[in-house]
């Protein structure tokens, strides 16, 4: 059975004592992990230890870095490794999350080589892809984000693969409150995974963990994850409400 997901993402947001009382709140509140459940929580970079202590032991829940270096180690000032992060205890990461790649200009080939490092040393990557409004007009948004998968995650082995969580996550659907339709959800996630399926085979395409991101809210969240291929959620503003992102947790199906 695919892994289901709940994800948020805290991006530049909250201070630590914010943070700490967020995760306290929330693991307070009554949620349900089954044993394919799961949720992650992507926090700024000097909480993630915080987190990770907070929430040890907890069944399927884990901590994730928002981003890190394609690079192994070195004179990489203001970078944060792979080994960095497992020396903290993260075992999973957000690559290639559209602010990132529009406005630190990260490409579909210097995601290839985050990718690989991930993969090289066993940090599980949440691979997030989605088209711009414009692309969505004129409705070549199939053709965009299978460049990305191709670009990005296609070099990799079926083994390597199957280690990767994509996250699509339309950009017109980022933090404006308009969501992508659970139809349209479920269009591309099935796009994404007969895409998969072309080159790895439908049994590889079949495991792969596809979430979807853009305002996902606890009032949207049921109908958009009952869709046959989305496997959760990338959650970004209601990730930072409590009450909301348990519902987002209790809404996996
Ligand atoms: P949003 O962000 O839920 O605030 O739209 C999602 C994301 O950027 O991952």
């Amino acid at each position: 059975m695919r892994k289901q997901i709940a994800a948020a993402n805290w991006k530049m947001n909250l201070t630590i004592q914010q943070g700490e009382q967020l995760l306290n709140d929330i693991i307070s509140k009554p949620h349900e992990l089954a044993a394919h459940q799961l949720a992650v929580f992507a926090v700024p970079f000097p909480y993630l230890q915080m987190a990770a202590q907070k929430l040890a032991g907890k069944t399927n829940v884990f901590v994730a870095a928002q981003n890190c270096s394609n690079k192994k180690n070195g004179a990489y000032t203001g970078e944060t490794s792979v080994e960095i992060l497992q020396s903290v205890g993260i075992q999973y990461v957000v690559l290639g999350h559209s602010e990132r790649r529009e406005y630190y200009n990260e490409s579909n080939q210097f995601l290839a080589e985050k990718l690989d490092i991930c993969l090289a040393n066993n940090m599980k990557p949440i691979f997030c892809c989605g088209e711009p409004f414009a692309i969505r007009e004129a409705n070549t948004q199939n053709e965009f984000v299978a460049k990305q998968l191709d670009e990005s995650l296609f070099h990799l082995t079926a083994t390597q693969l199957q280690e990767v969580v994509i996250a699509y996550e339309p950009i017109w659907a980022i933090g404006t409150g308009k969501t992508a339709s659970s139809a349209q959800a479920q269009e591309i996630h099935a796009f994404i995974r007969s895409h998969i399926a072309a080159t790895y085979g439908v049994e590889i395409a079949e495991t792969i963990s596809i979430l979807y991101g853009g305002s996902v809210k606890a009032s949207n969240a049921v109908e958009l994850f009952s869709q046959t291929d989305v496997d959760g959620g990338l959650v970004g503003g209601a990730s930072l409400i409590a009450d909301e992102f348990v519902a987002i947790i209790n809404a996996l199906s």
